[in-house]
């Protein structure tokens, strides 16, 4: 079977960790890099391997390259001008979470995905990590029974630094949760089979970058938050984010309760714990399993796995051997829980998604 040519958007800590991926799939073939900054092409090229054409600026890249997919790696605030000439070409794109930074140009790659021919997806790992997916098809399989209570808490390290410090400023990246809470609230979506109705969200920068400076500005990105999302069918969501638990033994971990059940998976560990209710009186009977990841794939990146999968996953799109499973409508409603949620803390109020039009 021929592969697929892929050109890469953006060759900085991500894009590095996709041309990783790409090199384990027998269906892909990288043949263009593209990235304003000749330091982080070259680190591309040394990763990739092999002579590969590099390219500054996107027109010369589509002018010249042989190109059948393109994966946008670039900074969360390049992604609309960057998605425009990639949609005029007509390519299968995979675009990096968050889709945009403002709901207004998210609304604005949802229409244009609507009437692109090829393939458009937007880069959600979290759903591909293998717990997290376990998680959901267990409760998709009735396991909890009726669904009530979703909790997702993540505790992790900071932001680490970015070519030009972007992350440090919500005008680059949309705020903290939009940029990287974008992906508890998609799995939110996901899980709960409804949309959000209202929102409130406690948070702020109370420990991390407040020492630092860029051209004497502060930093602005709140680094610990707790965020409460009521959905339209009854379902109650809840995000425990910080970012200042590096020392954490989990960093991840999801509980769903049911009626029926309750449901639990810890990422990295990869354990999933399922408690059934039973009589008051009568012993408790957690079964603990465990969920194993290929381990040439888990050192592929640091993302549990799941840039590979899902990389495998838009594979299959483009080749029409399945579905796309993140769509940019996906990607606009997770900015847009997002950017409800940075209202919020900044407001210290409740925000009705309706207030934004949803
Ligand atoms: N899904 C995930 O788990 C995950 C994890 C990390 C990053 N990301 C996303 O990937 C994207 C890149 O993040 P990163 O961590 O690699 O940042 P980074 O700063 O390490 O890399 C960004 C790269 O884009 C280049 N760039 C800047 N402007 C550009 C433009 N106009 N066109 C093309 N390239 C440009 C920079 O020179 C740099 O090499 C962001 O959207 C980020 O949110 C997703």
């Amino acid at each position: 079977m021929d592969k697929l040519r892929f050109g890469i958007v953006g060759v900085g800590m991500m894009g590095r960790e996709h041309i990783r991926n790409l090199k384990l799939h027998p269906e892909a073939e990288i043949v263009a890099l593209q990235d304003p900054v000749p330091e982080c092409l070259e680190r591309g090229v040394k990763q990739l391997g092999r002579p590969v054409a590099t390219y500054a600026e996107i027109p010369a890249m589509l002018a010249e390259a042989e190109l059948d997919c393109v994966l946008v790696v670039s900074p969360n605030y390049t992604h609309r001008a960057v998605l425009e000439p990639l949609f005029a070409a007509g390519l299968n794109i995979l675009c990096e979470k968050p889709l945009c930074t403002t709901i207004a140009d998210a609304r604005w790659a949802a229409e244009q995905a609507k009437a692109h021919a090829a393939v458009f997806w937007t880069g959600m790992e979290y759903r591909f990590m293998p717990p997290a997916a376990r998680f959901i098809a267990a409760i998709e399989g009735g396991e909890v029974g009726r669904l009530v209570q979703l909790s997702i808490r993540e505790h992790r390290f900071p932001f680490l630094q970015k070519v030009g410090d972007w992350n440090r400023f919500s005008r680059n990246t949309g705020g903290t949760m939009v940029e990287k809470c974008c992906h508890f609230f998609d799995l939110m979506r996901l899980i709960v089979k409804a949309e959000p109705v209202r929102v409130f969200c406690s948070g702020a920068m109370d420990v991390n970058h407040l020492d630092e400076r860029y051209d004497g500005q502060v930093p602005d990105i709140i680094d610990n938050s707790f965020t409460v999302v009521d959905f339209a069918n009854g379902v109650r969501a809840l995000l425990d984010l910080n970012m200042f638990a590096e020392g954490s033994e989990e960093q991840e971990a999801l509980t769903a309760v049911g009626d029926q059940a309750k449901l639990e998976a810890f990422i990295p560990s990869g354990d999933l714990v399922h408690s059934p209710r039973v009589p008051l009186g009568q012993p408790k009977r957690p079964v603990r399993t465990h969920v194993a990841v290929d381990p040439t794939i888990l050192a592929a990146g640091t993302h549990h796995g799941s840039t590979y999968y899902q990389i495998e996953a838009f594979i299959d799109a483009v080749r029409g051997r399945a579905p796309v499973q993140v769509t940019a409508q996906d990607g606009l409603m997770a900015v847009a829980i997002g950017v409800a949620a940075e209202t919020s803390a900044r407001e210290k109020r409740v925000v009705e998604m309706s207030e934004l039009g949803f």
